[in-house]
């Protein structure tokens, strides 16, 4: 979780800084085009203008009469200039700076005549200007200057840097959100998962050693004792040390077994089968009655499905034998009519089965830990290695069951449900 919101923000930073580099470089070119635009665009209206008046300057010149043109030949010439919505000003003037012909257009949009006022507020407002001289041969005989402002397209390049701006935000959500998925699918989750198996694995391993260590350590002494206890002739209390003794060694071989299970129980290929689970219910029954110690305890049996499944039955096998022998194991003594109940039941194409029992039940503050390995609610009650829920959990993962603990108001009870395959 903390790596993933870590993640996010460093994507969304990235693209942040990548996405305002990117408008920042479109809107720089944009606006350079619009700049040489408006240039060459002066430019060549200065050169109209100034072909459009070069014959009659030359004839004012040769004159020296008339110096101004009429309002008619003015507009003529320069009001479908002033048309060009950049163009704030044109103006045609002689050698010592007297005006020719001039015409500006305000803010409004209002073309006005020539006056030093009026041309002079039009140079604030111009951006771009250019000034060719009219000429006659090699001789300069006037100039014409035409004024431009970018007021107009600046409202374009603030469209045109929102639709940018806009578009580059949706691409870049879009692959955030793209890229935050397959990496988390393909990095954060599996380091995740792999994180907590590392940690199941770093306990497994100290619990091993420990659980391992212990049966091992009360032989050694229990064989020492039984050997002076031989030795002093004592066969009675020799035979209830090795009787001791065979139960550490028993303990560690089932220790031994439940680790070898859980060591490969994911590497374990097996072929899925019909089985006949009230069979199995019965084969497992009869074999782990001896776990009862001698108690008579009533098998009730309630059931409501067929009996065949198609599963691995290995797998099934070891869940039903971890469920009766816990239920075995751990009776309560004082109980006048123990019992174990196998019910049946089969609902929108999954099989159910509970094993319930009237034994001694598991403390309601642990019913959270009943699956995790090596929890032991009654370690003084029986022998275990405490992994048999554990194994039993992993082994209905692997045929796509799913196995759950009932709180009952005595004994306790599990819940098989299989998803029926053909
Ligand atoms: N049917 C049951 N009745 C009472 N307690 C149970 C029952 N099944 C499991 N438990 C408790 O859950 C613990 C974990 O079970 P399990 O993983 O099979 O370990 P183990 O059988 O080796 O003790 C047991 O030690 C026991 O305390
Ligand atoms: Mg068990």
């Amino acid at each position: 979780m903390q790596y993933s919101i870590r993640l996010l923000c460093i994507l969304t930073l990235a693209s942040i800084i990548l996405m305002s580099a990117f408008v920042g470089m479109r809107h720089y070119v944009t606006s350079a085009n619009m700049d040489a635009a408006l240039n060459s665009k002066a430019a060549l209206i200065a050169q109209r203008v100034a072909n459009a008046v070069q014959p009659t300057i030359w004839n004012i010149y040769q004159k020296s009469a008339e110096r101004v043109y009429s309002e008619q030949v003015t507009s003529a010439i320069l009001d479908s200039e002033l048309a060009d919505p950049n163009v704030i000003g044109v103006s045609v003037y002689g050698n010592f700076g007297h005006v020719f012909m001039a015409r500006y257009k305000d803010a409004e949009g209002n073309i006005t005549e020539h006056s030093p006022a009026r041309h002079k507020s039009a140079l604030t407002q111009t951006d771009h200007r250019s000034l060719i001289s009219v000429r006659q041969g090699a001789m300069t005989i006037g100039n014409v200057l035409v004024l431009i402002s970018d007021a107009p397209n600046a409202a374009q390049l603030r469209r045109i840097l929102i639709i940018d701006a806009a578009q580059i935000l949706i691409v870049s959500i879009c692959f955030i959100l793209f890229l935050f998925y397959a990496i988390q699918k393909a990095l954060i989750r599996p380091a995740a998962q792999l994180k907590e198996a590392n940690a199941e694995l770093e306990e497994f391993s100290y619990r091993i050693t420990h659980d391992l260590r212990s049966p091992i350590v009360s032989s050694l002494a229990l064989i020492k004792m039984s050997k002076t206890s031989l030795e002093r002739g004592n066969t009675d209390q020799a035979i209830l040390e090795i009787e001791h003794i065979i139960k550490s060694l028993e303990y560690l071989d089932q220790l031994n077994h439940d680790v070898f299970e859980v060591l490969t129980i994911a590497r374990k290929d097996e072929r899925i089968e019909p089985v006949n689970i009230e069979n199995m219910v019965q084969d497992i029954t009869a074999l782990l009655s001896h776990l009862s110690g001698g108690v008579q305890i009533n098998l009730r049996y309630d059931y409501n499905a067929p009996p065949f499944i198609h599963t691995k039955p290995e797998r099934l096998r070891m869940i039903i034998e971890n469920l009766v022998s816990n239920a075995m194991k751990y009776k309560d003594m004082e109980e006048a009519a123990p019992f174990i109940k196998f019910t049946t039941n089969q609902e929108s194409g999954v099989f159910m089965l509970e094993i319930e029992d009237n034994g001694i039940g598991i403390p309601e503050d642990m019913h959270q830990h009943v699956f995790k390995m090596f929890k032991r609610f009654h370690p003084k009650v029986s022998f275990g290695s405490g992994l048999g829920l554990y194994l039993a959990q992993k082994s209905a993962h692997i045929i796509g069951a799913e196995i759950k603990f009932i709180p009952t108001e005595k004994g306790t009870k599990f819940k098989l449900s299989i998803p029926l395959q053909e």
